[in-house]
């Protein structure tokens, strides 16, 4: 399929998302807000600023593949509010994930958003796992899609021989990441050891082992 096709069926997709789900985020209350990211105003999502340009609803961060070359294999790239400042208040925003043969985005949940994501190249491995421990998986290829139900623990992995990359799209302007391993072996201050001992039934030896692996590189 000619790559103009799929950016067709990239389009589609986007505006069926954008016309089907009820946004999980606030209803909007003018025809545009865009962020002043720099304001010290604290209320729900950004102050408005007021000298606005057809740039502040543009990015083009998604145009080229990630880097995958880290421990996972994998690159998230958000295109959140944090960079198209006009997403504020409009309660939709996107991602593109690049995954290295073998790369994973590892089990995480957004507390803020459902997500739907198209694989744009190659095949993924993705799943997730309702409150009632169900795990719902498939394997999915160029051109299809899949979603992941608002707060639900999902990944996705590149268990190919190729690379793969897909686009994700998201019913908030900041659906929040949070990673499962990160959230409980890297948290600052870090989680007492006895917390994680006895939820996963393992010894400190086993518990301090992964909290290494997750600290900050020197
Ligand atoms: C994929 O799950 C993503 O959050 O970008
Ligand atoms: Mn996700």
């Amino acid at each position: 399929m000619a790559s103009s096709d799929y950016g067709f069926m990239i389009g589609i997709m986007m505006t069926i998302f954008l016309a089907s789900f009820v946004s999980a985020d606030p209803e909007l209350l003018q025809d545009v807000c865009v962020a002043d990211l720099n304001s010290g105003v604290k209320l729900n999502g950004f102050a408005c600023k007021s000298n606005i340009s057809a740039d502040d609803f543009f990015f083009a961060g998604l145009a080229k593949p990630g880097l995958t070359n880290n421990t996972f294999g994998a690159t998230v790239t958000p295109a959140s509010v944090q960079q198209i400042t006009g997403l504020n208040t409009l309660g939709v925003s996107m991602a593109r994930v690049d995954y290295a043969p073998g790369g994973i985005n590892p089990p995480h949940t957004h507390p803020r958003a459902t997500e739907i994501v198209f694989v744009l190249e190659g095949e993924l491995d993705v799943g997730f796992i309702t409150t009632d421990n169900k795990l719902f998986s498939k394997t999915i290829k160029k051109g299809e899609i899949f979603t992941f139900p608002r707060g639900l623990i999902h990944f996705q992995i590149n268990n190919g021989k190729v690379p793969a990359a897909a686009i994700a799209a998201f019913n908030s302007q900041l659906p929040g990441t949070q990673r499962v391993a990160n959230a409980l072996f890297a948290s600052s201050p870090t989680v007492d050891d006895v917390v994680l001992t006895k939820a996963f039934q393992v010894g400190t030896k086993e518990v301090e082992k992964i909290k290494a692996k997750f600290a900050p590189k020197k």
